[in-house]
């Protein structure tokens, strides 16, 4: 079974994962619980993270995420790069795995691409390398690794999973939140490929959306 679900910002919007909320003695290693990016347990590598970490470990379903603007990506960027269903991920955990971007992954017979990242808003209330980092948005190669990848798929995937969406999409959230060059390069990708799903997070709503788009924030649903 594949769960999926919006940011976490550990340990904000932990709750929705919690056992009370959230009952996982029905599934194994061999699920999976997904989360649309601002995981929040690779932050600065301290008690905190290593605590989230192991709670996420603990669980009884492998967690995969891709990144958020909340992440601390030169951290992330530390942990060893693996081999994992056809793409690359960062092993944080055994069984909590950061789905890097650009790279498309087969799970239970779909594949899924990743597109982590996005641009924080309140870049002014946070402090470079404490709270904000620069790598929080797409970079020209993450573009060129996600378009090398989706070449050999012939641009078609099953879900995509980002963190933030494509430029066109925002005024259908309502989001005050305006276009950046993080949303145009999703906009660029999104005009080349087709999708079945496509789910991302960041707006902390849950809402349908035309397109076979879905924004995830407390939702936690099944991937069919
Ligand atoms: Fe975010």
């Amino acid at each position: 079974m594949i769960l999926i679900t919006g940011d976490v910002h550990c340990p904000h919007d932990i709750s929705k994962l919690k056992p009370d909320n959230f009952p996982d003695g029905h599934l194994t290693k061999n699920d999976y619980l997904i989360v649309c990016g601002d995981m929040g347990i690779v932050w600065d590598g301290s008690k905190h993270d290593e605590y989230w970490k192991e709670w996420f470990e603990q669980r009884n379903y492998t967690t995969l995420f891709v990144d958020g603007n909340h992440e601390n990506h030169p951290l992330l960027n530390e942990y060893p790069v693996v081999e994992w269903h056809g793409g690359k991920v960062h092993q944080i955990m055994p069984s909590v795995l950061h789905l890097m971007r650009g790279q498309i992954f087969d799970i239970e017979g779909s594949s899924f691409l990743a597109l982590g990242g996005a641009k924080s808003h309140d870049i002014e209330y946070r402090i470079e390398g404490l709270s904000w980092w620069r790598e929080e948005v797409f970079s020209q190669d993450d573009y060129i690794e996600a378009i090398r990848n989706l070449r050999k798929r012939d641009f078609l995937v099953d879900y995509v999973i980002s963190h933030d969406c494509p430029s066109h999409v925002l005024p259908a959230i309502g989001s005050y939140l305006e276009r950046n060059e993080h949303t145009d390069m999703l906009e660029k990708i999104y005009q080349q490929i087709g999708y079945t799903r496509w789910y991302f997070g960041h707006h902390h709503v849950n809402m349908t959306l035309p397109e076979n788009m879905r924004c995830l924030y407390e939702d936690i649903i099944e991937v069919k």
